[in-house]
Order: C-alpha cells, then structure tokens, then sequence
C-alpha cells in the first residue's frame, strides 16, 4: 500500500516540527519539497538527514513539471501542504510573492495533484488526501465580546498575506466541490515553538531580550492572539490527515488568548529567571513603536469540531510551552546564529528604522 506523504515547505518552521513528529513516530516515507526561501532551513531537519525514510528536494511548488515528476515518482497517498509565504509585515511591504506562492503556487500544485490523482486506480483514489494547511486570520478581526471563530464563519481576510490565504483556501475548497479531490483544510491560530523564524513576535522578543535589545510592541499591545504550541498543531494535522472528513474544514487553536503586551511581559518573566541581566529587568526593554497598518484586534478559535469528531485538543498550555520555547532558544544559538545572518539583519534594520 501507498504510504509516502509529500510535504511542501517543509524547512519552515511548522512544516519541519510536522516532519521531525512523524519521523519520530515511525510512520512512513516523507518527501519534503521546500524553495528554501529566507523562512526555510534545512538545518531544521538536521535529526533526520541520514534517516531513508527521508527525502528532500529543493524547488517551487508553482514548477509544474518538478510537482509532475516527484508525483510520478513517490506515488504519495497525501499532500500536506504548508509552503507559503507566512509574514503578515512582509506582505504589507510586498504583497506579490505572496500571491505568487500562495495562491498562483497553491493552484499549481492543485492542477497536478488534481491530474495524478484521476490517474490513480481504487483503492489509492479513495484513499488519497490533499491537506491544505491554513490560518484564522482569514476570518478577519473580532471586537471584544464576539465569540470565537467557528469552521462557518464567513471570510474576512484584511491583510495581502490572509487574503492570499483566503483565496487559496477556496481554491481548495472548489476542488473538492468541483472536481472531488479529497481536500483537507485546517485553520489554526498563532503558532510558537523551536525553529520558528525569528520575524514573529516571541522568538523576536526572545532574542532581543537576550541580547539587551528593545522589545518592539505595535500600537497599545492590547491585540489578542490564540497561541499554540507547534508541537499541538502538528498533532492535529496528524490527526485530521488521519481521520478528517472528506471536504471539511477544521479550525485549531489552544484555548488561549492574550494580549501581546501580556506575552511580552510572560516571556520577560521568565528570562529574568533563566538568563538575568545585571542590575535590570528585561521588561524595562519594552519599547511602544507605531502599529501594524490594519492590524487585526483580536483573533480567537473555537476549535470544538475538532474535540468532538477527532478527540484532538492541545495538551501544552501557555505556561508550559513558553518555557520551553525560551529554553530551545537559549540553548540553539548555532541557530539562531545561522537565521540571524545577512538578510534577516537587512530585514530588522528597514522594518524598525521607523
Ligand atoms: P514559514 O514561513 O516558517 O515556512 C514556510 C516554508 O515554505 C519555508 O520553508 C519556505 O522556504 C517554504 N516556501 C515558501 N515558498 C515556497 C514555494 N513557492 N515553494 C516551496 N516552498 C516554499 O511558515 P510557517 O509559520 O511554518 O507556516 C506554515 C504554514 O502554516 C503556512 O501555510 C502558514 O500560512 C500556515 N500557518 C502558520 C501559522 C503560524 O503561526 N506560523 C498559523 C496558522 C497557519
Ligand atoms: O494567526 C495565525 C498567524 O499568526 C499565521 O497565519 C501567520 O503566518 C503568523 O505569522 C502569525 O501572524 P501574526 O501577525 O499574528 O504574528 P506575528 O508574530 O507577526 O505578530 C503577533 C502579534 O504581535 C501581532 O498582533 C503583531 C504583534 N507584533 C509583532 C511583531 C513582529 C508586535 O507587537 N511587534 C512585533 O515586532
């Protein structure tokens, strides 16, 4: 029986966490198509480089004969597919690569998964997956005392990257709808854990901390996230890869909202303890710098239908992840060395000049 999983973007920060979880688990064959773009390191998967299970290839997913042929030739019985451009401050600057990858690439790579699909005999077609993994930030922002998104939830997206998101997942959606491809679409909330590039908001503020650099909070840092740690997410695309209905949409998320000035203050806390400054507090470093343009108020996910129908709920909380997460910092400095060169520096010095 086929059992290979083609996964895209997988030298980024959630895709790699998915495949070091599923290698760990002894499970089958992954190969992982990455462009290795600034996001995408293939040092993430250090751990598994000489396992045979294992296979990388370095391209686009929007090149159409490279998806044809590694199609042809692993066979694979699912597609999970996290590639994309991911920074919401990125696509304010530059919105192109993202419709590019997310949305053109996402169509794409459909086209040929859609026509090596309808090649396949029973009961491979049957059991084929397409997994398309996507975010909350598609459903727009809610104010205060609106209850959480739920999978109904009509689309919002504000921002260039959620309205690229926004298209591809309904380019996934009419797929099923259309041609019947056996779609998975999942939409999570704000992920943290080890290897998650240091753009977003804890690991920068991790490594500024740790340096004695300011800590950059947009507007008032009263807007509200649901995090979750990777390691959570992953299982759950695992579990929705493995029993997911056909077509349907489910919404993940840690049951965990907070301010991102409250974030900020968690992870001050806690370096405080693990790695003190002499003489001052890391909080002291908190700088307000002007807010993000349209800068969602609030996301929050109801992520019962997932409870309910797969038995998946997150099994780290805040408290317990962030420590973690702080530690994996502190200790990977080779990391964090390697990601922090060249580009990412250039990147810093323009997005915070002013
Ligand atoms: P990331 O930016 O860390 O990684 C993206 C990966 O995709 C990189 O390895 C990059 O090289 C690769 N990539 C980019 N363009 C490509 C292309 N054209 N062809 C092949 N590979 C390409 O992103 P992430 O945070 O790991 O997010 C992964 C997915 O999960 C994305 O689809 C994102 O929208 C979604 N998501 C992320 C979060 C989060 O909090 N990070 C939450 C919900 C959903
Ligand atoms: O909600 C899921 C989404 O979460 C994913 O789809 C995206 O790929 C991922 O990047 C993330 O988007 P956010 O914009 O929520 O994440 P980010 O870490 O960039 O910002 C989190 C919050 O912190 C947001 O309200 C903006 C704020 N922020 C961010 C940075 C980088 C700051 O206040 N200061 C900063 O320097």
């Amino acid at each position: 029986m086929r059992q290979t999983i083609l996964v895209t973007g997988g030298a980024g920060f959630i895709g790699s966490n998915f495949i070091l979880q599923r290698m760990e688990q002894g499970r089958a064959p992954v190969v992982n198509l990455d462009k290795l773009t600034y996001a995408g390191n293939v040092r993430n998967l250090d751990r598994i480089a000489g396992d045979k299970r294992y296979e990388f290839v370095h391209g686009d997913i929007g090149d159409r004969a490279l998806v044809q042929a590694l199609l042809g030739q692993h066979q694979p019985r699912a597609i999970v597919h996290f590639a994309a451009e991911s920074h919401v401050d990125r696509s304010i600057r530059g919105p192109e690569d993202f419709i590019r990858t997310n949305v053109d690439g996402t169509l794409a790579l459909l086209e040929e998964v859609r026509a090596y699909w309808m090649d396949l005999t029973e009961p491979a077609r049957t059991d084929f997956r397409f997994l398309h993994v996507s975010t909350d930030e598609v459903y727009g922002s809610l104010g205060p005392d609106d209850p959480p998104f739920c999978e109904t939830k009509s689309y919002a997206p504000n921002s260039p990257y959620a309205a690229s998101k926004a298209a591809s997942d309904h380019l996934v959606r009419a797929y099923h709808h259309t041609y019947e491809l056996p779609t998975l679409t999942t939409n999570c909330s704000n992920n943290y854990g080890p290897f998650q590039f240091p753009e977003k908001l804890i690991p920068l503020v991790i490594l500024n901390a740790r340096d004695g650099k300011s800590l950059p909070i947009y507007g008032d840092g009263q807007n509200v996230r649901d995090w979750l740690y990777v390691q959570d997410h992953c299982e759950a695309i695992a579990a929705v890869l493995a029993q997911g209905r056909v077509g349907e949409t489910y919404n993940i998320g840690g049951w965990n909202e907070k301010r991102n000035i409250e974030i900020v203050e968690i992870i001050c806390g806690i370096l405080d303890e693990m790695a003190p400054r002499t003489g001052a507090r890391h909080r002291d470093l908190i700088t307000f710098v002007k807010d993000r343009p349209g800068h969602d108020r609030r996301y929050a996910m109801d992520a019962h239908k997932i409870e309910r129908e797969l038995g998946w709920r997150p099994k780290e909380t805040f408290e317990t992840g962030i420590r973690k997460t702080v530690r994996w910092y502190l200790d990977n400095q080779d990391w964090v060395r390697d990601v922090t060169s060249g580009s990412y520096r250039q990147w810093i010095e323009t997005h915070y000049s002013n």
